[in-house]
C-alpha cells in the first residue's frame, strides 16, 4: 500500500518513538507467552480491533511504508491501547533480531500479491520468508492468512506443506467474519464489492 507523504507522519512517529521499534534497533518481546504478529499491517484497522477486543494479548503490528504506518499509529494512539506496540521496517530485517518461537499467533492479511512470476520469491510466503516466520513462531502456534488472491493463496498452501504445519482450515471463500475475527481494510473493501475472500489456518507442530 502506498499513500501520499502526510506532513504530520514523521512528527508524529519522532513524538512517539518509546512506543515503536524501527528497523535499525533491535527488537524486543515483551509478555512473551501471549505475543502475536501482523505482517504488513497497513493502517491499522485489524491489530486495533484485535488489540481490542484482546487485553491479555499483547499484539506487535510490522509496516514498512511511512505514512501507512503513521495513520496505524494514530489508531493505536486514539484507542488508548495498551498492548500494542508497532514496528516501522522491513519484517525481512525485524526477523534477524527476534528470538525463534516468539509469536503464538501470526496473521498475513491481505498480503501485496506480487503477481508477476519472476517476483513471486519477494511475497510473504515465499519459501524464503515462510523459513523466517516459521522459526519465529511456537511450537502449536498458528499462521493465519487471508487474501482475496487466489493465486497467492495457493502458493502459500503449496509452500506451507514443505514447512512442519498441519493445515487447520482452508476457507475459500471465507464468506463472512467469524467470531473474533476483525476485517482490515483491504477487506472491507473487497466484501463491499462482492468479492470472495479466502483464508488459511496453519498450526505449526
Ligand atoms: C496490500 S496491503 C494490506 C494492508 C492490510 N493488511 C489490509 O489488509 O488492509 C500490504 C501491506 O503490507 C506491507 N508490507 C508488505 N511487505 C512487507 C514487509 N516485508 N515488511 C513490512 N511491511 C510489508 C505493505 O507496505 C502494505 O502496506
Amino acid at each position: 500500500m502506498r499513500l501520499k507523504n502526510k506532513p504530520w507522519a514523521k512528527p508524529l512517529i519522532a513524538e512517539n518513538a518509546s512506543r515503536i521499534t524501527q528497523d535499525d534497533h533491535p527488537f524486543v518481546v515483551q509478555h512473551a507467552s501471549h505475543a502475536h504478529l501482523e505482517i504488513g499491517m497497513g493502517k491499522g484497522d485489524f491489530i486495533v480491533g484485535k488489540a481490542a477486543l484482546n487485553p491479555h494479548i499483547y499484539f506487535y503490528g510490522i509496516e514498512r511504508a511511512t505514512t501507512v504506518f503513521a495513520f496505524a499509529l494514530k489508531k493505536v494512539l486514539e484507542h488508548e491501547l495498551p498492548n500494542v506496540h508497532l514496528l516501522l521496517g522491513d519484517f525481512a530485517k525485524f526477523s534477524l533480531t527476534m528470538a525463534a518461537e516468539t509469536f503464538q499467533t501470526i496473521y498475513l492479511n491481505f498480503s501485496d500479491p506480487w503477481p508477476k512470476l519472476r517476483h513471486h520469491k519477494r511475497r510473504l510466503t515465499a519459501i524464503g520468508n515462510l523459513e523466517k516466520i516459521t522459526r519465529i513462531l511456537q511450537a502449536s502456534g498458528v499462521l493465519i492468512m487471508k487474501t482475496d488472491n487466489h493465486d497467492l493463496f495457493a502458493f502459500t498452501l503449496k509452500n506451507l506443506a514443505l514447512f512442519p504445519y498441519d493445515i487447520i482450515s482452508v476457507q475459500e471463500p471465507y464468506d463472512s467474519l467469524e467470531d473474533g475475527d476483525v476485517a482490515t481494510e483491504y477487506e472491507r473493501y473487497f466484501r463491499d464489492r462482492g468479492e470472495p475472500i479466502y483464508r488459511l489456518i496453519a498450526k505449526k507442530r
